[in-house]
């Protein structure tokens, strides 16, 4: 069970990850918007070095056509580094860029992922990781638990390496579900996770635990005594 950000925000990326057990790091052309015009590869080196290469950063191609896609692609290994795992949707032309890129070694992340037929397309073509989009098949009245479910069950059936990257969450009760339904992996707004830690209950026990402390040592830490 691992998290990622799916931002692009260096500041947020910087200060989060040393609270929350992130994984990666996830971005698309909309996430990236949010930056405004950053300089592109020089920013995502900079994501790079803050994470490690041991950690996974996954960047999206913006073209439409395959020969489009591998050629950002390419940019991309180039320009930041080639253990990037390429993201592709899976349209007909990204699952043939895909194979193109699994043939060469390359780690392709296969996104925007709304039904079963795409994920197990993408599993096919060899995609290292799926993005089946959680909030949004809500939206359209398809249920992301018995996609995600059938996913993991496929993977364990037939042995896929392909993980399970859960992604488009408003809530934490939805990455909760994700988890449970098998995925490895869910990329989540960083926001949300702060979310779920910020409820005035946690908040409530910690300040009761401070004032008993008080009633009767004072302001005295545990620290100096
Ligand atoms: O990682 C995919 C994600 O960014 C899409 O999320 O919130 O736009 O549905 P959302």
């Amino acid at each position: 069970m691992k998290y990622m950000f799916d931002t692009v925000n260096i500041k947020t990326i910087k200060d989060l990850s040393e609270i929350f057990p992130i994984e990666g790091i996830t971005s698309n052309p909309s996430i990236v918007k949010k930056e405004g015009k950053i300089d592109f590869f020089k920013h995502f080196r900079e994501i790079r070095k803050i994470i490690g290469m041991d950690k996974t950063l996954h960047i999206q191609v913006t073209a439409k056509d395959c020969e489009g896609m591998l050629k950002e692609a390419k940019a991309i290994l180039d320009n930041v580094d080639n253990k990037v795992s390429i993201k592709i949707p899976v349209n007909e032309e990204g699952l043939k860029a895909i194979r193109i890129l699994k043939s060469k070694g390359i780690s392709v992340t296969a996104t925007a992922i709304y039904t079963k037929a795409q994920g197990l397309f993408a599993m096919e073509a060899g995609a290292d990781f799926i993005a089946p989009y959680f909030n949004r098949m809500e939206n359209m009245d398809i249920d992301p638990r018995e996609v995600i479910t059938t996913f993991a069950n496929m993977i364990e059936k037939y042995n896929y390496p392909t993980k399970i990257l859960a992604a488009s969450f408003k809530n934490i009760g939805q990455v909760n579900d994700a988890f449970e339904c098998g995925a490895q992996t869910a990329t989540v707004a960083p926001e949300i996770l702060q979310t779920a830690l910020r409820m005035p209950a946690i908040q409530k026990a910690v300040d009761d635990f401070t004032t008993d402390w008080e009633t009767i040592f004072g302001k005295v830490s545990i620290a100096d005594l």
